[in-house]
């Protein structure tokens, strides 16, 4: 058992030599963590004034993606994406559902880790976001014209879709990578003879230029072990892409202990260019999948799922020259390429230093042939060969690195609970900076891009303890806010967040805020149960089913009053909002039924369903407050017994709504 305790006596010692040499040294005492006088007025928007900057927040754990404004902090939207979202219907209206469709039935929930910006020419163009669900392996895109989700996509052969979602300098790919080894394809096996067995799948999803729809082009097929985090190279590394990885040992059990060996681990360098030109010349194998496909149409208003059931398998083996492994410090984590592409940094979580390799000593290394011997047949590149550097005890548990426009790296320490920024040519250590607590991610808006946009960066908490008010025995999770324009960088803000603030993206927000859609054009609703004027509402039985085409506008349903549905029946509200007006939802809902309200955009057509228990007068109302006459936009439903035969009737004041426009 004494091995058991290894790594953490490694920690211990590492803890003890820091704080010996006087530790992070920007800590004082107090809760403000240092403000200087101005910080407040460097945050603070007036009343009607707009942030500079979007930052789109990953949720974590409540599988959504949160948008705020930077440098305020403030929180604008919460963008359903994994999960249900009862505010919006996300998940629960008949169109949505399709949505959170995957090879396991309907799911209503999702981890949501990693999001990524699309690029053009190595810049983020603020078309899409694309985010990784780590549980059932998913990939979602968001559009940031709609700020809607719109497509999301099954990964199969994969378990803990980690080392994702990360997009190529000009959107070729969004790639996703297994955090854990599985069988490929699965299969009924002992896990004790996973060694050898097991697979890592890498998967990039091409993407279309104009549609920004997403398909699986290929899976690589890698060796069985966890692939961490991934980033594509930039410039002259661009045609490459990085893993870490760890578990290299292949333990399949108490992986604390057994996937904490090997004194290195590997980054794995793949020229994902080379198997893309493979793949298009009919390379790889058309393997038998099965997964999810699920894509928003925008026009009918509603998603739908396709199974897809095969997938594209490529052997490492097959292209020689496109995959190699490169040492780096046990159980690497954060897996970051700077800027220029030159520099990619590995940071190793349980080791006191931080590998730093270079691209254009690996490119030599492959044409000396540096390798030290080979991983199932993929070369390990000799570490003095590729190796730049290493950055010696800059704090505790590094995890992940951004970067600035001007040669800085920014790494943040989970253990010490720091942010360090370093020169990445001369690997000085130039500030250090507290954050409270236990810091994962950090975001430079552009910061993982060729172009950061390097004014701020925003640290992602995990713990945060005594900064806020007490709120029972979970405390929120939270932001820090750094003005890094200096050489110091300036602690500005602490804003709460949603859920576990994974990871995020951030962009000029000129770059998004004029593409941002006002309304739905009631011209282009293609839904097949939309009624664009109230004289095309109706409703119709069929069998047991009541299907309501039904019209909202300031201030009345039509049709408001409906008769002749029978217990035993489904009732269908197909509620079509005729507004063409910006900022002006309505909302529906039901009394008993068993789903969320729906928020109904300007010109957009949402279902949900209603199956009366009891007979009675049943009422609806509208759920958003939308004009001074909110409180009476409502209706009625008559519910006779499953035996009545009263035939159905609808009417708007008494008439069959829209009589009087035809007169
Ligand atoms: Cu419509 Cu409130």
């Amino acid at each position: 058992m004494k091995s058991i305790f290894k790594p953490f006596f490694a920690v211990a010692a590492v803890s003890l030599l820091l704080a010996s040499c006087g530790g992070p040294t920007t800590k004082k005492s107090g809760n403000s963590g240092a403000l200087s006088g101005n910080a407040a007025e460097k945050v603070y928007i007036a009343p009607g004034e707009h942030d500079s900057h979007y930052a789109f927040i990953s949720g974590g754990f409540s599988g959504q993606l949160s948008v705020y404004g930077l440098p305020s902090g403030r929180l604008f939207r919460v963008i359903p994406v994994f999960s249900q979202d009862p505010e919006k219907g996300y998940g629960y209206s008949e169109e949505t559902k399709p949505m959170l469709m995957t090879s396991h039935g309907f799911i209503p929930w999702g981890d949501s880790h990693h999001p990524d910006i699309s690029q053009t020419n190595g810049s983020v163009d603020g078309r899409w976001v694309f985010i990784n669900e780590n549980n059932t392996p998913r990939i979602a895109r968001i559009s940031l014209e709609t700020f809607e989700t719109e497509e999301i996509i099954e990964i199969p052969n994969s378990a803990g879709n980690h080392s994702s979602s990360y997009v190529t300098e000009n959107s070729e790919y969004v790639v996703a990578g297994t955090r854990f080894a599985i069988p490929f394809p699965q299969r009924d096996m002992p896990i004790n003879e996973m060694k050898g067995n097991f697979s890592g799948a890498l998967s990039f999803l091409k993407i279309d230029p104009e549609s920004g729809h997403m398909n699986i082009d290929f899976q690589i097929k890698m060796p069985g072990f966890n692939y961490d985090k991934a980033h594509p190279g930039r410039n002259a590394s661009s045609d490459w892409f990085f893993f870490t990885t760890y578990n290299t040992e292949e333990a399949h059990t108490l992986m604390e202990v057994n996937a904490s060996q090997n004194d290195k681990d590997y980054i794995a360098a793949i020229n994902w260019k080379k198997v893309s030109e493979y793949v298009a010349n009919g390379g790889g194998e058309m393997q038998a999948a099965n997964y999810a496909h699920n894509t928003w149409d925008n026009d009918a208003h509603q998603a739908t799922t396709v199974m897809e059931k095969e997938v594209l398998v490529v052997n490492p083996m097959d292209i020689p020259g496109a995959f190699y492994f490169l040492p780096t410090a046990k159980s690497p984590h954060g897996c970051d390429v700077d800027p220029s592409g030159e520099y990619i940094v590995g940071s190793g979580k349980l080791a006191a230093t931080m590998t730093i390799h270079s691209f254009s000593k690996m490119l030599k290394a492959i044409e000396d042939k540096a390798f030290d011997g080979d991983a199932y047949g993929i070369p390990i590149i000799n570490f003095e060969a590729v190796s730049y550097g290493t950055l010696d005890q800059p704090g505790l548990g590094p995890l992940h690195t951004e970067f600035d426009s001007r040669g800085n790296a920014y790494t943040t320490f989970f253990i010490s609970s720091e942010v360090v920024k370093w020169n990445i040519k001369d690997l000085k250590i130039i500030d250090r900076h507290s954050v409270y607590y236990s810091v994962g991610h950090l975001m430079i808006p552009g910061g993982n891009s060729r172009t950061p946009d390097d004014k701020y960066l925003i640290a992602l908490n995990k713990i945060t303890k005594d900064r806020y008010l007490p709120t029972g025995p979970e405390v929120c999770q939270s932001a820090q806010l750094f003005d890094i324009s200096g050489e110091k960088m300036e602690l500005l803000l602490d804003f709460p967040t949603i859920g576990e603030p994974h990871y995020a993206a951030g962009i000029a927000a000129e770059k998004i805020k004029d593409k941002s859609v006002k309304l739905y054009d009631l011209e282009d609703n293609t839904h097949p149960y939309a009624a664009k004027s109230e004289a095309e509402a109706k409703v119709v039985r069929i069998g047991n089913e009541v299907h309501i085409s039904m019209t909202m506008i300031r201030s009345h349903f039509a049709p408001d009053n409906i008769e002749g549905v029978k217990v035993g029946d489904k009732v269908f509200f197909h509620v079509t909002n005729l507004e063409q007006d910006y900022d002006v939802p309505h909302g529906i809902s039901m009394i008993g039924a068993q789903t969320s309200e729906l928020l109904i955009m300007p010109g957009r057509t949402t279902t949900f369903t209603w199956e009366p228990k009891q007979v009675g007068v049943w009422p609806f109302y509208c759920t958003d407050f939308c004009s001074a006459l909110h409180q009476e936009m409502q209706g009625y439903v008559r519910v006779s017994p499953a035996d009545s035969k009263l035939p159905i009737t609808y009417t708007l004041d008494d008439e069959i709504p829209g009589a009087e426009e035809e007169l």
